[in-house]
């Protein structure tokens, strides 16, 4: 795999990614292709190697400029590109039909008519609904479809379209499921960087309904190094669950940021719930474990050090992520200001 194409790459995940993949596959070179939504964000490419790493500003729901950018030779398409928050996908669904749904179609017919020889798509453990409480139940790549949110039903739509793709024409296609990622240069609009942020700010910290719903969280590296695996040697037409074994309650990781940091469990804030809010999610990752031969390398613990410890050093980053649009859409979802210090 030497040449590939990844959608964006200028997110949380796919930025991270890059990264994990010119540092791992020593002869890869990249076009970056992403439309630099309000998530993209050009200081996330800071550092890379120019002569291994290309960006290319395009929307992949835009069929000229796919097909432009994405040239004969390219041996992978590894579509990171979506609208990724589920709620903003219950204020609107319309971005994520186009970019989450029929983008995907563009960029599959693309990688068809440029003869890509695979073609890896991330997608989330939310295209599975959610798992009972307290109980030892897990998803398996053979769990049902029950997307519940707009967002998740999107992202079900477009592992739909990928196995067709594969099924009708023979398309050599990956799907990847991944549960919930934390890291480094994450938006933060998503829970671990607002938490972080607020705290160090000491802004109250959102927590909604009773704060009991259960995430499976991963290191955004660890997911990275999976979907190389998988990109490297997963077999056509696969799904491949990722998860890092790791289920916590939303308060438990809201408290553990806290202490952390220093800061008073008083800065906790129950607001009203996300409506049709999953309960819980639980990865069995069995099958990249054995069939990829993956593991993950962070704990828990060094993980989230990690994370706290980039946002915190990278004050910058965080104060132009939650400057202009932000201030708006967290004054709509929250119903408060949010007074950042600098
Ligand atoms: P993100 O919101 O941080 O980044 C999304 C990137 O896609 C941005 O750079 C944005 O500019 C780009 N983009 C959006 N619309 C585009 C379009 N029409 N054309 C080109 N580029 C476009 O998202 P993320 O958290 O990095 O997630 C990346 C992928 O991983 C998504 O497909 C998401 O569904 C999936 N995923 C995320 C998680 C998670 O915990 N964040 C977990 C599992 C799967
Ligand atoms: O499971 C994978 C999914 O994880 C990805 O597909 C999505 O792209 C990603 O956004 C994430 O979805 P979640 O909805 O689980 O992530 P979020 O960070 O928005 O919320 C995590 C949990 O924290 C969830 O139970 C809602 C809760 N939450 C979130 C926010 C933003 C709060 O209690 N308060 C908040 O302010």
């Amino acid at each position: 795999m030497t040449k590939l194409f990844v959608t964006g790459g200028a997110g949380f995940i796919g930025s991270a990614f890059i990264r994990v993949a010119l540092e791992e596959l020593p002869d890869c070179e990249i076009v970056n292709f992403d439309a630099l939504t309000y998530a993209g964000n050009p200081d996330n490419l800071a550092g890379l190697d120019e002569r291994r790493h290309r960006f290319v500003h395009g929307d992949i729901a835009d069929r000229a400029a796919v097909m432009d950018a994405l040239e004969e030779g390219t041996d992978a398409v590894v579509n990171f590109a979506a609208e990724s928050h589920v709620d903003r996908s219950i204020a609107s669904a319309d971005e994520f039909l186009r970019t989450n749904v029929l983008g995907t179609q563009v960029l599959l017919d693309a990688a068809r008519a440029r003869r890509v020889a695979r073609f890896v798509q991330i997608s989330t453990d939310e295209v599975m609904g959610s798992l009972p409480e307290d109980d030892a139940s897990f998803f398996t790549e053979s769990s049902p479809y029950a997307p519940n949110s707009p967002y998740a039903a999107s992202k079900a739509a477009a592992e739909h379209l990928v196995r067709a793709a594969h099924h009708t024409f023979g398309l050599d296609a990956v799907i990847t499921r991944c549960g919930n990622n934390y890291g480094p240069r994450q938006f933060p609009e998503k829970l671990i960087p607002l938490v972080i942020a607020n705290a160090i700010d000491d802004q109250p910290i959102p927590v909604y309904g009773d704060g009991r719903n259960v995430r499976d969280w991963i290191y955004v590296d660890d997911h990275c190094r999976a979907i190389l695996q998988a990109l490297r040697r997963g077999r056509a037409g696969e799904i491949y669950n990722i998860g890092a074994r790791n289920e916590r309650r939303n308060l438990e990781v809201v408290e553990a940021i806290l202490d952390a940091l220093g800061k008073p469990r008083t800065l906790i804030k129950f607001v009203k719930d996300r409506p049709g809010h999953d309960r819980r999610y639980a990865i069995d990752p069995t099958k990249v474990e054995t069939e990829l031969d993956w593991r993950p390398q962070e704990t828990w613990e060094s993980g989230l050090r990690r994370t706290i410890q980039w946002y915190a050093e990278n004050q910058a980053w965080v104060a132009r992520a939650r400057s202009g649009a932000y201030r708006q859409y967290y004054a709509q979802q929250y119903g408060m200001e949010i007074d950042v210090r600098r």
